[in-house]
């Protein structure tokens, strides 16, 4: 039977953290309800204790869904996690995301500490957090290059002082996928009471590999999946959620399913894009401006006589409202005949030899020809028009 992964969308949390994209209150809440409407589990709305605008933030997103869990962001401090249990006061169900490092370069480097001390500091957060009456999710950071056993030990302290789901997160991006999945697997051969908890993976892209690396843990027992709208987050960004959403969909050999309405996925990417002012690169998988666009008279030919040949998502799948035949230098004659025909013009055999000709010295010199340009090129001709 097919297992659900529960959809933790991070954008107004580690996605607002990319410089310039930060947004106000009234903005988190309108991209709040359109994750709502998306079909995301769980919105982290933000870090209540760094500013009172994230605070702020955290309350009026509480307020403003009433199906995902909220989650606020918390590290293993008291005062951290007397404000995010505050600021999730309305919330239908909220979670406080509370955790510390665990590799020893954070144990050495960032706490100036040893591995017993985060890990009692870990399990005092867990039941700290867990007093406040609400979910409680803990993260070990830097889980992807910490000590594997030392982890397995972490991941057992936090389960059994009750924490509700445990968080491996590749916080460097620095793990390949088969190295990323092996950790997931060696958890759950190693720590006697996971299945008490939900394994999360939560994956950054140093390498480009969030996606690879998240679909790894997923294949290896994790049930919950952190990302962002268009994966922007720290540096080089987080898992991207439709990235994710759209493999398990086209997988169903993973055996997986979510609860994204996938064809919501293409408004939601550019009502992020618009107001973060983080334009999507044009070949983002998925939702960007070249993702359905097909240039090369090669696999336009192939397009045209049928779409599967060089496309395994439907654009609708995704809301994007069609594809698109590119007209370039590469390509052929059965794609311009066809923008030909949409345009209205018939033409024969030799007229379209005649008109390719042209259609090429305009190409050369302007990279994409436009419509206009094609018009242009039938006035020449006269038994065209
Ligand atoms: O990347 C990371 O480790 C994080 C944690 C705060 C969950 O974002
Ligand atoms: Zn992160």
């Amino acid at each position: 039977m097919s297992q659900k992964i529960q959809i933790f969308d991070t954008t107004l949390r580690d996605g607002e953290q990319v410089p310039g994209c930060q947004l106000s209150t009234d903005e988190k809440i309108i991209v709040a309800r359109e994750l709502e409407l998306l079909g995301v589990d769980i919105i982290e709305a933000g870090f209540p204790i760094s500013s009172p605008g994230d605070f702020l933030s955290v309350i009026e997103i509480s307020k403003a869904v009433k199906e995902p869990v909220v989650c606020a962001l918390t590290r293993s401090k008291k005062d951290d996690i007397d404000v995010a249990g505050e600021a999730l006061r309305y919330a239908k169900r909220g979670r406080i995301h509370t955790g510390i490092g665990s590799s020893d370069i954070h144990i050495k480097h960032k706490f100036n500490t040893t591995r017993e001390k985060v890990l009692e500091q870990g399990v005092w957060a867990v039941q700290y957090a867990k007093s406040k009456g609400v979910e409680v999710e803990f993260f070990a950071e830097d889980s992807g290059r910490a000590d594997l056993a030392f982890l397995a030990q972490m991941v057992e302290a936090v389960i059994a002082a009750g924490a509700d789901v445990v968080n491996i997160p590749d916080t460097t991006g620095y793990c390949l996928p088969e190295l990323y999945g092996k950790r997931i697997k060696y958890l759950y051969e190693h720590v006697s009471n996971i299945h008490k908890a939900v394994i999360s993976v939560h994956c950054h892209n140093d390498l480009g590999l969030a996606t690879a690396n998240t679909i790894a843990g997923l294949a290896n027992g994790a049930r919950q999946a952190e990302v962002t709208i268009n994966g922007i987050g720290e540096r080089a960004g987080n898992t991207s959620l439709e990235e994710v959403a759209m493999i398990i969909k086209t997988h169903k050999d993973l055996g997986l399913h979510t609860n994204i309405k996938s064809e919501r996925i293409y408004a939601m990417s550019q009502l992020v894009s618009d107001l973060m002012r983080m334009p999507v690169q044009p070949n983002k998988a998925i939702v960007g401006a070249n993702a359905f666009a097909h240039s090369s008279g090669i696999h336009q030919d192939g397009f045209l006589k049928n779409s599967e040949n060089y496309e395994i998502i439907n654009p609708d799948e995704v809301g994007v409202p069609c594809s698109s035949i590119v007209l370039t230098a590469r390509s052929g004659r059965a794609a311009l005949k066809h923008r030909m025909e949409l345009l209205g013009y018939q033409t024969t055999k030799a007229e379209l030899d005649v008109l390719y000709e042209n259609f090429l010295v305009v190409a050369d010199e302007k990279k994409k020809v436009e419509d206009e340009d094609l018009i242009a090129l039938a006035a020449q001709m006269p038994i065209l028009v």
